[in-house]
Formats: structure tokens, C-alpha cells, sequence
């Protein structure tokens, strides 16, 4: 049996608008990498270089490590290494991408051979440690890649493949985030909806699902449109009206926040118009003062070993 495995995991988008903690998609932005290695010492131990707990409690990936350990009975002392390329608190999954990372490769060094429900449970015991709550949009997209819907109670994943010209731009504001930000802006969240507003949401959200199965990334791109949560949250994030306009005039098919914020997602199904849709982000941004960093994007297939 090996003593040390890498595997790396993507940076992901949840909701996709309509699909609050339902919908996620595995974005070929960012990748976290994360290693463990059997160890003689009889702990779990976290080396990085990252602005990161070190505190294997307070880790996301120390947790699922210390969780699959208990579960799986494992007594060996492992050491984590981690490195972060995933910005931290900018509605990409990171947080998710460590854990995503360190549950793939837990089951692969102890080949345990877990199918895809049980490395998503075993992942998302890490966004508890960020988020405060579970929710395994991210870590499903980041754990098996491509489109993934999440039901919930009991725990069952569909994942679907993307169409092959679907492509996004992700623009990210230098804002200073909250520490707790999920949290935060899951606080700001209606507790009641209207009924017309719930069925606007799930004929859009149906809509994507069909879009997916389809591959018909138009189909995606116009209905990413949530009149429940991005309402709320928008407030958060100066700016965004514009954001969303300006990119919706320079040719994306549909733009909303991109899982909890504050970044935003613009989807597109053609190559030639994302570096427009790219300045019109960025020109949004700054109609209200704020500095902002723009990625091109596409679907990722997920956590894989490193070679
Ligand atoms: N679905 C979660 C939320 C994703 O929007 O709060 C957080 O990354």
C-alpha cells in the first residue's frame, strides 16, 4: 500500500440561481491540493504554507481526515498537507476543495473504495467547520466533478455532464469578506416566500436540469434566474446590479451570484464573447468603486489523483 497520496479538487459554483444547496458545478478555475502521508507519530498533524488553521479541529480537511478516520477505524498518525490555491470567502467552493481533496484521498490511500454519496458525506463534514451548516452543493461538484443536484435526507447525488461549449466568467471583487461569510450571508435569506415566487424559481431551476440533460447551455445560461435568494443577497455585494447588467449587454446568457458570494458567475455558450463579458464585469465593479479580478472558466471533472 502506498504512504502518501495527492489529490487535487476543483474550485466549484453553487446554485447556479434557482438551485439554492441543490445545484453545484465543478469549475476548472482554482485547484486545491492536499497530501497525506501515513505516519509512524500516532496524530494527525497540518503543514502549509497557507493562511490556514493548522489546528486539525479547526481544518477542513483535518476534519474529514479525523471523521473518515474514526468511521473507517483507521489508527495510523497522518500528516496533511495542503496547498491552497482556491480563494478563501469568494463563493468558489474552497473551503470544499480541501475537503473534497482530502476525502478522495483518504479513500484512495486506504482504498476503501467509498462510492460517490459516501466521499460527498464524508467531504461535507468539512463545511461545517466554515459554513456552520452542511450543505453539500460544493463538496459534490468538487468531489465528482461536472453538474451534480443534491438530495438531501437521505443523501443522494446526480451528477450530470456538462454540455461541451459551456463556459463562464467569474468576476471576484476585492471586498473585505466577513470571516464567517457564508454564515453571514445565509443570515440575510428570506424566512418565508411567496408561493408565486417558489414556482418561478422551480420552473428555472427544471430548466437547467433540462439544459444539462439536453446539453444545451443556452437553456442553462437563461434560466440561471432566482428571484428568492439573489434579491437578498445582492445587497452584499456593490455593485452587482450593474455587474449583472453590463454582462448580460456584452452577450452572457445569464449571471447571478456565485454560491454565497460575493463573487459573480456569467454564463456563456461560446468562446468569442467571454473577454467582453469579462471588462463588463469588471466596468460594473468599478461604477461602484470596487477593484475586481475576472476568471474565464469551464466545467472540471473533479478530484483526481495528482501524478
Ligand atoms: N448553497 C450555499 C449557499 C453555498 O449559498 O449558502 C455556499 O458556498
Amino acid at each position: 500500500m502506498a504512504r502518501s497520496i495527492t489529490v487535487v479538487a476543483p474550485s466549484s459554483t453553487a446554485n447556479l440561481g434557482p438551485g439554492f444547496d441543490v445545484f453545484g458545478l465543478a469549475l476548472d478555475a482554482f485547484f486545491d491540493e492536499v497530501t497525506l502521508t501515513k505516519k509512524i507519530t500516532k496524530n494527525v498533524s497540518i503543514q502549509t504554507g497557507d493562511d490556514i488553521p493548522t489546528n486539525p479541529d479547526k481544518n477542513t480537511a483535518g476534519l474529514v481526515v479525523k471523521n473518515m478516520m474514526k468511521k473507517f477505524n483507521i489508527k495510523d498518525g497522518i500528516e496533511i498537507k495542503i496547498k491552497k490555491n482556491v480563494p478563501a470567502g469568494y463563493g468558489m467552493g474552497s473551503s470544499a476543495a480541501s475537503a473534497a481533496a482530502a476525502a478522495v484521498a483518504f479513500d484512495k490511500l486506504y482504498r476503501l473504495k467509498l462510492d460517490g454519496n459516501l466521499l460527498v458525506e464524508c467531504a461535507g463534514v468539512g463545511e461545517k467547520a466554515s459554513a456552520g451548516a452542511i450543505h453539500y452543493d460544493n463538496v459534490a461538484a468538487s468531489v465528482l466533478g461536472g453538474f451534480v443536484i443534491v438530495r438531501t435526507n437521505p443523501l443522494d447525488i446526480i451528477k450530470i455532464d456538462p454540455p461541451a461549449n459551456l463556459r463562464m466568467v467569474i468576476g471576484v471583487p476585492h471586498l473585505k469578506v466577513p470571516k464567517k461569510k457564508t454564515k453571514v450571508s445565509r443570515g440575510v435569506i428570506p424566512k418565508k416566500i411567496n408561493f408565486t415566487d417558489s414556482i418561478l424559481n422551480l420552473s428555472n431551476a427544471s430548466a437547467i436540469v433540462a439544459g444539462f440533460m439536453n446539453k444545451d447551455s443556452e437553456l442553462i445560461g437563461k434560466s440561471i434566474k432566482d428571484v428568492i435568494v439573489e434579491p437578498a443577497r445582492k445587497q452584499l455585494i456593490p455593485g452587482f446590479s450593474k455587474v449583472k447588467e453590463n454582462a448580460l449587454k456584452a452577450g452572457a446568457l445569464g449571471v447571478t451570484i456565485s454560491g454565497a458570494g460575493p463573487s459573480v458567475i456569467a454564463f456563456s455558450n461560446s468562446s468569442g464573447n467571454l473577454k467582453k463579458i469579462s471588462r463588463a464585469i469588471s466596468k460594473g465593479f468599478i461604477s461602484a468603486k470596487i477593484q475586481s479580478q475576472t476568471i474565464i472558466c469551464k466545467p472540471s471533472i473533479g478530484a483526481s489523483i495528482k501524478k
